[in-house]
């Protein structure tokens, strides 16, 4: 199943043409930033939680088989931690097609640590889209995790790599270090046999 965002993203010009604008990663563009950007600063979003109920038919998974990967959620009085990227606005271009399954472009107000905050981007897949897959027991979801794979490698791999960077920011995750907790028992068990 694929809802593909890219021509929809094209239309969500929130900030002036010429300016850099600040983008807000919570999943992948945390630690797979291969794009140009001029500066990062770890940062934080209020009011929302990560959670792994968004669908991947495209990267981490097919569509016989999706994976899961993050998006966000609202949630009153939660904080969710992450990278800033300062960037030009072309640069959304080729991200627009990285997260092209259902992910739009959303206005959040970032905070830095600082204590200084600034209007930025977010991709966001809202439970709308057609790849969204929601809530499901912790370990539905960790054995979709531990067993889905796509052109852009294992599952389990991208939530690895999430856990690890939220590790080096100093992150509180519980949604996200529960299921890394949950697949590394799976994996292990599997190993075994
Ligand atoms: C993000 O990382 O900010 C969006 C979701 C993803 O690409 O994993």
């Amino acid at each position: 199943m694929t809802h593909d965002t890219t021509l929809l993203n094209r239309e969500r010009n929130f900030f002036t043409d010429g300016e850099t604008l600040w983008l807000f990663g919570y999943g992948s563009l945390i630690w797979k930033a291969e794009f140009p950007f001029h500066e990062l600063r770890p940062a934080h979003i209020e009011g929302w939680a990560r959670r792994f109920w968004q669908g991947s038919h495209d990267h981490r998974g097919t569509p016989a088989a999706p994976g899961r990967v993050a998006t966000l959620v609202e949630s009153p009085g939660a904080i969710c931690q992450g990278m800033a990227y300062r960037i030009d606005a072309e640069t959304l271009g080729p991200l627009d097609v990285r997260e092209k399954n259902g992910y739009l472009r959303e206005r959040v107000m970032l905070h830095f640590h600082d204590g200084s905050h600034a209007e930025g981007l977010i991709y966001l897949a809202g439970e709308h889209n057609a790849a969204f897959l929601g809530d499901a027991p912790l370990d539905a979801m960790a054995r979709q995790i531990a067993t889905a794979q796509g052109p852009s490698g294992l599952n389990c791999d991208y939530l690895l790599k999430l856990a690890a960077a939220l590790e080096d920011l100093g992150a509180q995750d519980a949604h996200v270090f529960a299921l890394v907790e949950r697949v590394k028992e799976i994996k292990k068990r599997a190993t075994k046999k």
